[in-house]
């Protein structure tokens, strides 16, 4: 399988190079791809150096699969040239999300969506596939009416440079900013740019992306966004209304039950996720598993998750492996 990772210099693009080689997918040419600045340059995969090539080229050389985590931008202008070039394109961008002739895909949910006529497949928001991990189950058993979201996101959701900012911020060194104000000893009401409803973009991706992974919109979200001088790892404290009353101790076990998710909710043992403890680690946490005494049949929970791994490079290797091992490329 000729595989190129378009971004494979950024912080995404790193890690899908260090998810691939833990996973042994079976490639035999990688074609790492990024901006011109980056052409040329040497990077190492399974103790081998590949130089860097640009987007041109790398169309050119005709690829099975390519894992895109290069912004909205690139995806928009490419992923159709890769397609064109009969390329299956996993894309990590919020281009083609919510365009309803591509598929949202997190493969536990809804891999079966997928045929060989989808070229370019969308892999949704960070935040999003934490979030619909753990809803999911409990939606399948009793029904959401609707869910209330606010997220403690961390840096390294935004990128390289956000990541120095706060550690120049530390470091206490001037540098370029990635955000409007300083992100040390902060915390910024203000995830992606805002729109006319007042919602910034990463709300509304966390209000509309499960329905269209789960394929049902009776339920609502309503999210509010925040990011925190966390390093890696988003957060989420969530609030779940469901149709029908639930048993605590049933949620927690469809919750241990579900592939892909852990449940951490020791109260005696101070054991509930952290960005900390899910660095490195594909699995979701949910913890603080708790009813809402305020009305009937709702739930509290708390959900973490490395974003760089299930929140992007995990997943759309996962959705990687399904195409190659059911012969969908
Ligand atoms: N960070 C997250 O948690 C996360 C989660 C889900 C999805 N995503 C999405 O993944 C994408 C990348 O995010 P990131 O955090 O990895 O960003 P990043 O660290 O800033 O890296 C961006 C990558 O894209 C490349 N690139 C930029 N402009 C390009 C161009 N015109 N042509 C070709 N390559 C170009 C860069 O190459 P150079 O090094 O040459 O500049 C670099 O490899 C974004 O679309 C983001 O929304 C990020």
């Amino acid at each position: 399988m000729k595989v190129a990772v378009v971004g494979a210099t950024g912080m995404v693009g790193e890690v899908m190079l260090k998810v691939l080689a833990e996973r042994n997918f079976p490639i035999t040419e990688l074609i790492p791809v990024a901006s011109e600045r980056s052409v040329g340059k040497t990077i190492t995969y399974k103790g081998n150096d590949y130089s860097v090539v640009g987007l041109e080229t790398a169309v050119s050389m005709k690829p099975e699969i390519a894992l895109f985590s290069a912004g909205g931008d690139t995806s928009v202008e490419w992923a159709p040239k890769f397609a064109e070039a009969g390329t299956t394109v996993v894309d990590n961008s919020s281009a083609w999300r919510m365009d309803p002739t591509k598929k949202l895909v997190v493969p536990e949910i809804n891999a079966n969506v997928l045929t060989k006529e989808d070229k370019i497949i969308a892999n949704p928001n960070c935040s999003t596939i934490q979030l619909v991990m753990a809803l999911n189950p409990l939606h399948e058993k009793y029904n959401m009416k609707r869910v209330v979201v606010s997220t403690y996101q961390s840096v390294s959701g935004t990128g390289v440079k956000a990541v120095r900012q706060l550690e120049n911020e530390i470091a206490g060194v001037e540098g370029e900013m990635a955000y409007p104000y300083p992100i040390g000893r902060n915390a910024l009401p203000h995830c992606d740019v805002f729109l006319d409803n007042g919602y910034t973009k990463e709300e509304m991706k966390l209000a509309r992306e499960p329905q269209k992974i789960m394929g049902d919109r009776t339920f609502s979200i309503s999210a509010t966004a925040v990011r925190i001088p966390t390093a890696g790892g988003h957060s989420e404290s969530v609030n779940v209304e469901f149709e029908n009353d639930f048993d605590l101790a049933d949620v927690r076990q469809l919750l241990s039950n579900t592939p892909g998710v852990i449940v951490q909710d020791d109260l005696e043992n101070n054991s509930y996720p952290m960005p900390i403890y899910a660095h490195d680690k594909d699995e979701v946490f949910v913890g603080r598993i708790r009813r809402d005494e305020t009305q009937p049949n709702t739930l509290n929970m708390w959900i973490v998750a490395d974003n760089l791994r299930k929140g992007a490079a995990t997943n759309t290797i996962q959705i990687a492996e399904y195409l190659v091992e059911n012969n969908l490329v």
